[in-house]
């Protein structure tokens, strides 16, 4: 496992519309299985599973050696918070792993070894009440919803909520924290479809963010790298590599 390149493994995969949960089941851990049995609302079942099962597919895609390893010997398990990470042979592995439904969609991203954080998001673009922006914006995002720097304000709002919820995750908190605490800015466009973002917060000064967002037809995708070691990846170099998911 090469540890010293800032690659960021990402993949967005659809489910599949016939999907049968018997037909997959065998993808899971037994500490997974018994997760999933214990979910009693078949919508939640089913998006929790298709997040595992790509998760594995990019477990599988990264240069990080799990593709000779069978599926159900990797298990995806949650920190008491709900961060996610990852068992194999009853050892936590070294690696930061995020994940994110919508719909029919799992968007996942992972890094190898220990010096970031990563977090993402999907969320579909629609409206939102007007008081959305006021109630979990800071003022300059809302001044920036007003100058709309991504096409529509109905993105730049989704855009800018997604990118909070991925920085959030990054840092394994969620939204138990105030989403006025971190703040989000200079949406730009950049590299193979993924633009660049800031992220600003009062949680010290060595903390570190890298941002980037896309847009995938009605969704956001965002990503946010919080730099355990510093200077892990400052966007520039930070490479984004795309695992193509290889099976439903
Ligand atoms: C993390 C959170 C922001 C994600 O919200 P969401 O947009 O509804 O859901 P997403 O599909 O994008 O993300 C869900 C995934 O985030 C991950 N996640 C959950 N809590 C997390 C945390 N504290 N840090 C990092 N990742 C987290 C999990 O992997 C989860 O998927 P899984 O349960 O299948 O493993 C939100 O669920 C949260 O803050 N939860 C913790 C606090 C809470 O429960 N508050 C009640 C609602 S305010």
């Amino acid at each position: 496992m090469d540890v010293n390149q800032p690659i960021i493994y990402w993949i967005l995969s659809e489910a599949v519309s016939d999907w049968d949960s018997l037909d997959n089941i065998g993808l899971l851990s037994a500490t997974e299985r018994s997760r999933f049995d214990s979910m009693r609302f078949e919508k939640r079942r089913r998006e929790w599973f298709h997040g595992r099962q790509s998760a594995k597919n990019l477990l599988a895609g990264s240069s990080g050696g799990f593709r000779s390893v069978n599926p159900s010997d990797l298990s995806i398990e949650n920190e008491p918070e709900g961060s996610p990470y990852v068992v194999h042979a009853g050892r936590r592995l070294d690696l930061s792993l995020s994940i994110s439904h919508r719909d029919q969609l799992a968007f996942c991203g992972l890094i190898l070894g220990r010096r970031g954080s990563i977090g993402v998001d999907i969320e579909k673009i629609e409206p939102r009440s007007p008081v959305f922006a006021e109630d979990f914006f800071t003022d300059s995002e809302v001044q920036l919803v007003e100058k709309n720097p991504v096409g529509t304000v109905d993105q730049t709002i989704t855009l800018i909520w997604s990118a909070k919820e991925a920085v959030l995750k990054a840092m394994g908190k969620g939204l138990r924290l105030d989403t006025r605490e971190i703040e989000i800015s200079s949406f730009k466009d950049g590299a193979e479809g993924w633009g660049t973002f800031l992220v600003s917060s009062h949680f010290g000064d060595l903390t570190y963010f890298n941002g980037r967002w896309r847009i995938k037809g009605d969704y956001t995708l965002t990503l946010a790298v919080l730099e355990i070691e510093k200077n892990f990846a400052p966007n520039d170099i930070l490479q984004l590599v795309q695992v193509i998911q290889a099976s439903n």
